[in-house]
């Protein structure tokens, strides 16, 4: 999940922001592991990684953000193979899994356990796992869903799928990353499945922000009391998501009465956008939704939710 922090500013390093050394440790705790990928979330990966004592060798595309990184005490590899070379386990944060065959086509894979961070379809990721299964090395898929690059927020967590004992194996290095672990099973594409679905509500989520908002300062109003109310009322969401759950296995949420009183009130929302010069689109979209379910449920004479039209099981 992307968050309304945005995203970290890659080419400044502070000196506030350089981890602490690693304190006693030897050759028998050595810990290490390789980053490929430095663009927000792999740069957080890897300064999470520096703060826990691993040895970090790391390989980005272009060289500044390998520059910065070195800064704060990983190892840069001049290409990405040596960067493979250097350890047993390679974390990829890349923009998607298309990136990964380039990056890791001049590499030995052969005993490599491959950890690929980087967001993309289920599908995709099962066939990158199969990819690096031909070429001797094992795969994970992780996805983080966290708040941005705050890896270390307290709803920041770390989806994984792949075989069992290669994760109970990583285990421990997973653990640093985030505050919670949530093992997803062994089919690869179950990571990027919870993810892509947990990233399809917050796409939705943030594009109402963007429009509530455009709402409320283009008639003039106080935002600041805006974000104030809606964040007291992003609080009740929690219960609702626990609500829906019980709704979907009943077919989904609502009865007609619902349905027209949904309608009804997206058209007083598109109305209040409007008469400011914000677009409504998105709500339009929403009461399309809605009018879809009130034909539906017209014509079998039984409510049809908007969400068995989503799953395609309406009649
Ligand atoms: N940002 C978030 O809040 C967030 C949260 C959860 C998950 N994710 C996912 O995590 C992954 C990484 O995200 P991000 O925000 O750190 O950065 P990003 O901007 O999505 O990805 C940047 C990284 O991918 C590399 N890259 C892109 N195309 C490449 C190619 N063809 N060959 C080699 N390297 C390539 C970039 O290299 P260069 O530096 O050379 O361009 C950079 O290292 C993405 O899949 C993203 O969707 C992001």
């Amino acid at each position: 999940m992307q968050s309304l922090s945005g995203p970290a500013n890659m080419d400044l390093v502070s000196e506030t922001e350089k981890p602490s050394l690693p304190k006693g440790r030897n050759m028998s705790d050595k810990r290490s592991v390789t980053v490929i990928g430095l663009g927000p979330m792999g740069r957080a990966t890897v300064k999470v990684l520096l703060d826990a004592g691993y040895d970090v060798t790391v390989w980005n595309r272009t060289r500044p953000k390998l520059d910065a990184i070195a800064e704060l005490g990983a190892e840069p590899a001049d290409t990405a193979a040596e960067a493979v070379a250097a350890n047993d386990t390679v974390l990829l944060s890349l923009i998607d899994y298309g990136a990964m065959y380039g990056v890791l086509e001049q590499a030995d894979l052969t005993g490599k356990t491959v950890v690929n961070l980087s967001s993309d379809s289920p599908e995709k990721a099962r066939k990158g796992a199969e990819w690096v299964a031909e070429r001797g090395g094992a795969f994970l898929t992780g996805a983080y869903m966290t708040q941005s690059d705050d890896l270390k927020h307290a709803t920041s967590r770390l989806y994984v799928s792949g075989p069992e004992n290669l994760y109970e194996a990583h285990r421990a290095l997973l653990e640093v990353l985030v505050p919670g672990l949530e093992y997803l099973g062994a089919d690869y594409g179950m990571a990027q499945l919870y993810y892509q679905a947990g990233l399809a509500q917050f796409h939705a989520f943030l594009n109402a922000l963007e429009q509530a908002v455009a709402i409320i300062d283009g008639a003039g109003a106080d935002v600041d009391k805006y974000i104030e109310l809606a964040s007291q009322t992003a609080d009740g969401y929690r219960d609702f998501t626990l609500y829906f759950g019980a709704a979907a296995k009943q077919g989904g949420w609502g009865d007609v009465a619902n349905f027209k009183m949904m309608h009804a009130g997206a058209q007083h929302v598109i109305d209040a956008a409007e008469e400011v010069g914000v677009d409504a689109t998105l709500t339009r979209t929403i009461q399309g939704f809605y009018q879809r379910a009130l034909e539906a449920s017209e014509k079998t004479g039984s409510p049809v939710p908007v969400y068995r039209i989503l799953r395609g099981s309406a009649a």
